[in-house]
């Protein structure tokens, strides 16, 4: 059997528990089960500006091959391009993204070093899987050194419309390098369909059965919606003995819970959810001192723009929000800036009447997805989702569907879901579950691996001519 080697930007070790981010949480839950090498950076910053050795660690079947970044490489690849052109871009904000040629470079050379770490821990039939807009460009530098081992991609974050794309002014050599993988997958059809549009558009693709035949290869694309193992957690979420879930419950006395969990980021449309909630209480008295909302949001790459700022404007809004509705006896909003273990998080889902997910632009959105299954069956709570999740593709018609944009939208869905009757409730929570176990975390990683293997394998001459990437 061939060996399963996984790259992403950032690797998390499972004793690590408190794993933020939806990469983190999937790729470790897939590869737990297949075992396999699991390449990228471990998190750090070197003092020296010379590229550290690969530490290599095994825990159970997964093998941890890691590596800290220079402090050069961090600014340009990851707070740079990849932070602050890419993420913007990609999740529709180009009004916001900052693009610096000597950035883009910088992510070319560390999506280069990937490949050249990579190459010497490389067996002829292993399977290579990349996650992630960090490294767009490093199938092409495997191709440029001779690798032809299978290569997949997933993009684990939207894909934007081909006239969104075009604002970065690199475009079409990073459009050209994901050509350079044997299968592209995406969260959804419509960020395939953008993908498929804009190659047709820009780089004269032509569409097959095949996949699309561009730069002189082919490369096939697909979507792959990721899921969570829905049993495993409505397991952890009945375990609650935590004591954190224990005096939040007795806090709340008969109050009624809304929850969201994120990592600060502002595509996660916290500002906007804030407001809704305000509008909850101030059109609808009988919410008043009967309902608590908890936001909890961990900062996330707080040294990059547009992050601080998200930080400082949540603080206000929320101190505004409860300066003006609280009680000696009721804090209507808790904002949390802190991340939670997994084994905490699942039963604070469950003692929640409502959901609240409403990003402006999401990949997939594993937080809504993880709520429904932490609902207790007999009693579960209602998932009040955005329609720019790309959850809400598979949750519609169990979930509420909103627009993140329209505050008293949110605000009547947040109503409705209040008062939802027992058997409203329980009818769209199967509907929820039946989804999320078609759909689960194995499907997405087997049905991936499986289009990845059915393929053509690379030979040198199909790789394509290495092409300029800048
Ligand atoms: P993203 O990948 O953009 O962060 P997702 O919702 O897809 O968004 O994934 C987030 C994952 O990280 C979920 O599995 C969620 O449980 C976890 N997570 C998010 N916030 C926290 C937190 N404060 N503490 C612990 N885990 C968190
Ligand atoms: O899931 C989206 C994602 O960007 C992952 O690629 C990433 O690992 C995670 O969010 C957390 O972000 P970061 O690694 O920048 O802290």
């Amino acid at each position: 059997m061939s060996r399963l080697i996984v790259i992403s930007n950032r690797v998390t070790q499972a004793s690590e528990g408190k794993a933020t981010g939806g990469l983190a949480v999937g790729v470790h839950d897939a590869l737990h089960e297949t075992g396999g090498v699991w390449l990228g950076w471990n998190g750090e910053v070197a003092a020296e500006d010379a590229p550290a050795p690969i530490a290599t660690q095994q825990r159970g079947n997964i093998t941890y091959a890691t590596f800290p970044l220079t402090q050069r490489d961090y600014d340009r690849y990851y707070r740079g391009f990849s932070n602050a052109v890419l993420w913007p871009t990609f999740h529709y904000r180009a009004d916001i993204s900052r693009f610096r040629r000597e950035d883009y470079e910088g992510y070319l050379n560390v999506n280069r070093d990937f490949a050249r770490r990579l190459a010497p821990l490389l067996q002829p039939d292993d399977v290579i899987w990349v996650h992630d807009y960090h490294l767009m460009a490093f199938g092409r530098y495997c191709r440029e050194l001779g690798i032809t081992n299978r290569i997949g991609f997933f993009l684990h974050i939207p894909f934007p419309g081909p006239e969104v794309f075009r604002t970065i002014p690199t475009h079409r050599a990073l459009a050209q390098a994901l050509c350079a993988y044997d299968l592209v997958g995406f969260q959804t059809d419509v960020d395939e369909q953008a993908f498929t549009d804009y190659c047709v558009r820009c780089l004269d693709a032509v569409p097959g059965a095949q996949g699309l035949l561009a730069q002189g290869r082919r490369v096939r694309t697909g979507t792959y919606p990721i899921g969570i193992d829905p049993d495993a957690v409505t397991a952890m979420s009945r375990t609650n003995r935590s004591r954190q879930v224990v005096a939040l419950k007795s806090g709340l006395a008969d109050r009624k819970l809304i929850i969201s969990v994120d990592r600060l980021d502002y595509s996660k449309g916290l500002i906007e959810r804030f407001n809704a909630f305000e509008q909850l209480l101030e059109h609808g008295p009988g919410h008043r001192g009967a309902v608590s909302f908890v936001q909890i949001a961990p900062s996330s790459r707080s040294d990059v723009l547009g992050y601080r700022e998200i930080r400082r404007e949540l603080e206000r809004t929320a101190g505004r929000i409860n300066g003006r509705w609280g009680e000696l006896a009721w804090t209507p909003l808790r904002y949390m800036n802190r991340s939670y273990e997994r084994s905490v998080l699942m039963p604070l889902l469950r003692a929640s009447q409502v959901g609240f997910v409403t990003p402006l632009r999401d990949g997939m959105n594993l937080v809504a997805k993880e709520y429904v299954a932490a609902q207790p069956p007999d009693d579960p709570g209602v998932l009040v989702l955005s329609e720019f999740a790309g959850a809400a593709r598979e949750l519609e018609g169990g979930a509420l569907l909103v627009n993140p944009y329209d505050t008293e939208g949110m605000a009547l869905a947040l109503d409705r879901a209040l008062r939802m009757p027992l058997a409203e409730r329980a009818s769209r929570y199967e509907v929820l579950m039946r989804r999320l176990r078609a759909h689960d975390l194995t499907h997405w990683r087997d049905t991936f691996l499986a289009d990845l293997q059915s393929g053509t394998k690379a030979s040198p001459q199909s790789a394509g001519e290495p092409a300029a990437l800048v």
